[in-house]
C-alpha cells in the first residue's frame, strides 16, 4: 500500500526529505490551496505549521488520515480530541525548542528592562548626542521576583535564566499543590495566581493555550500586578487580554510588555504599534537553525513510527 504524506512546507533541514526517501509518495501543497480537500482525501499523513489551523472539516475530508505532524510544540491549532476519537495520531515537537524559546523570553526581558529598542533607534536616528547621566535609564532585575505562568520545561528553562540575573523565580500553582518547583537551577515557590501576580516585578507566560488558559491573564489579573510590572509572552496570544494590556500600558500601570506571539497573528492589534514601552517580535521563539532542524527531525521520526505499522 502506498502511503501518501501531504506537507505544506519542506520544513528546515533534511528530515522531511529523508522521510520522503522512506515514504516516496510525499506531496506538497500550500495550506488551503484550491485543491486542498482533494489532496486531503488521498492522504495518510499531514504535516502542518503552527500558523495553519486545522478543523474537524479537514478531518472529514481526509478519511484515510492516520497521523498529523504539527511542526510546533503547541497543538492549539490541531483538533486533538477529534483526532483522538478518530484514531489519528498527533505528533508534535516537545523538548527540542525549550532553550530557544526561553532565550527569546530572556531577550524580551533584557530588551525591555534596558530599553534596547529605544537606544538602537536613537543611535540609528543620528540624533544621539553622547552619554548622559539620566539617558534611557532602565530597571535593574537583581533581587526582584519573576512570576512564571507554567512550570513545564520552557517555564523552568526561563527560571534558570532569570535566576542567573539574580531574580527570584516563582511559579503559578495551577493544581493547588503548594510547595516548590525544582527547576534544575534551584527550587522556587509555587503559589496561587493572586499571590503570584502581587509579587511579580516581571510576569512571563509559558503555558499552552487551552480552553482553561484562554484569557487567563485578564484585565483584573493584570491590575493585581505591582505598578510598573512588565509582562513577557512567548507562549500564545490568546492567553493574555491584549486590549487590556495596552490600556494598562497607556495608563502607566504596566511598566512594559514584550511579545513574541499575538492573538490572531500575523494580524496584530494596531494599538501595539503605538503603545509605549513595548518590544514586539515576530514569533521567533524556536527560530534557530539548530532548533528548527531538530523539530523537523523529531516530527519526522514520530510520523515514521506512526506510519510504520502501515508500511
Ligand atoms: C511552537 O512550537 O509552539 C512555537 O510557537 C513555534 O515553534
Amino acid at each position: 500500500m502506498s502511503i501518501r504524506i501531504l506537507a505544506t512546507s519542506p520544513l528546515v533541514g533534511p528530515a522531511l526529505a529523508d522521510l520522503g526517501a522512506r515514504f516516496p509518495d510525499l506531496h506538497f501543497a500550500p495550506f488551503r490551496s484550491p485543491d486542498w480537500n482533494a489532496a486531503l482525501a488521498q492522504t495518510e499523513a499531514l504535516v502542518v505549521l503552527v500558523t495553519e489551523p486545522l478543523t474537524e472539516a479537514d478531518l472529514d475530508a481526509a478519511p484515510r488520515l492516520k497521523a498529523i505532524g504539527a511542526y510546533s510544540v503547541g497543538v492549539n491549532h490541531v483538533p486533538v480530541a477529534a483526532c483522538r476519537a478518530r484514531g489519528i495520531a498527533v505528533v508534535n515537537t516537545p523538548g527540542v525548542l525549550t532553550d530557544a524559546t526561553a532565550d527569546i523570553a530572556l531577550t524580551l526581558l533584557m530588551a525591555l528592562t534596558r530599553r534596547v529598542a529605544e537606544g538602537e533607534a536613537l543611535v540609528r536616528s543620528g540624533a544621539w548626542q553622547g552619554w548622559a547621566p539620566d539617558q534611557l535609564l532602565g530597571s535593574g532585575l537583581a533581587g526582584k521576583a519573576c512570576g512564571i505562568l507554567g512550570s513545564g520545561p520552557i517555564g523552568q528553562a526561563f527560571a534558570r535564566r532569570v535566576r542567573i540575573l539574580g531574580m527570584t523565580p516563582i511559579f503559578w500553582d495551577r493544581e493547588g499543590r503548594g510547595g516548590e518547583v525544582d527547576f534544575g537551577g534551584g527550587r522556587a515557590s509555587r503559589m496561587p495566581m493572586v499571590d503570584l501576580l502581587s509579587r511579580s516585578a516581571v510576569f512571563s507566560i509559558h503555558c499552552p493555550l487551552t480552553e482553561q488558559t484562554r484569557g487567563l491573564l485578564d484585565r483584573a489579573s493584570m491590575e493585581k500586578l505591582p505598578a510598573g510590572a512588565m509582562i513577557i509572552n512567548t507562549a500564545r496570544g490568546g492567553i493574555m487580554d491584549e486590549a487590556a494590556a495596552i490600556d494598562l500600558l497607556e495608563s502607566g500601570h504596566l511598566g512594559g510588555v514584550g511579545l513574541d506571539v499575538y492573538e490572531g497573528e500575523p494580524h496584530i492589534n494596531p494599538r501595539w504599534l503605538r503603545a509605549p514601552r513595548t518590544v514586539l517580535l515576530p514569533h521567533l521563539g524556536s527560530a534557530t537553525v539548530e532548533t528548527r532542524a531538530s523539530m523537523a527531525q523529531l516530527l519526522c521520526d514520530g510520523l515514521a513510527t506512526a506510519l510504520g505499522a502501515l508500511g
